[in-house]
């Protein structure tokens, strides 16, 4: 999927509003800094290199980035309609949604995609873009919090561990985070969870676009997804419970 050059500008301006409608004084004015001081990086670049990822075309980060701001202040109204905490404030959502893939662009004087010159690699594997091996490893969430932090771009508590944790238990070096027991380490904010929740759905969106139709299923068959008799359901679903007092209060929903 490309995307035209009005849409590419479009989407920078969508980008650069959402930092002077959410983000307050003085970090609004410092990330517009930053932001423009790459602009022209920031416009063009993919969301990944290789083809089979998601939105690895010209323009396809800020595309991505700005699914994800709209996705979180989606997904965040769902959660306040379900009773959810309000430990985090909107300001701290969409910062982290920003910011949360920010460690790809690589270092500031150093790029982390350089286009591909090797026609066989970008032919045979899709690999449109080459992944710049003169920056230190580190992964994308570290770097950018190292980015921002470089920058002078302070970030609370929250905004840290959302960007941090966004790939979720995607990524296995979240697990002290995630996959803990312990009432007192876990998250005190569902903003990293609101924030993992909205990147999941965008990469999928963009994958479905990007390979769906390419694999042949241009129309998906709504039936499949049809409970087709409510009745036979839920007898099933009951019967599957053992608790009679559960099941006599389920069976009357
Ligand atoms: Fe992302």
């Amino acid at each position: 999927m490309d995307l035209s050059a009005e849409q590419i500008q479009e989407n920078w301006e969508v980008f650069l509003d959402n930092i002077n409608t959410y983000i307050r004084d003085p970090r609004r004015k410092k990330l517009i800094e930053f932001y423009k001081k790459h602009e022209e990086e920031f416009m063009l670049m993919p969301a990944s290199h290789k083809k089979a990822y998601h939105n690895a075309f010209p323009g396809g980060y800020i595309d991505h980035v700005n699914r994800v701001v709209n996705g979180a202040l989606a997904i965040d109204k769902i959660w306040k309609e379900f009773g959810a905490e309000q430990n985090y404030t909107t300001q701290e959502l969409v910062f982290s949604a920003i910011n949360h893939d920010l460690g790809k662009l690589g270092e500031e004087d150093n790029y982390a995609h350089l286009p591909s010159t090797d026609e066989w690699r970008k032919k045979n594997l899709g690999e449109m873009y080459k992944f710049n091996d003169a920056i230190a490893y580190m992964s994308v969430p570290e770097r950018g919090i190292k980015l921002l932090v470089d920058n002078d771009i302070k970030l609370t508590n929250n905004e840290w561990l959302s960007i941090r944790l966004h790939d979720g238990l995607y990524d296995p070096a979240n697990e002290p985070y995630l996959k803990n027991y312990m009432p007192e380490l876990k998250p005190r904010t569902s903003l990293v969870f609101i924030i993992h929740q909205a990147d999941l759905m965008a990469s999928r969106i963009e994958f479905e676009k990007e390979w769906l139709p390419k694999f042949g299923n241009k129309e998906v068959k709504k039936d499949n997804f049809k409970v087709k008799n409510k009745a036979t359901a839920k007898t099933r679903a009951l019967g599957t419970i053992k608790s009679e007092g559960l099941k006599s209060m389920l069976d009357n929903l």
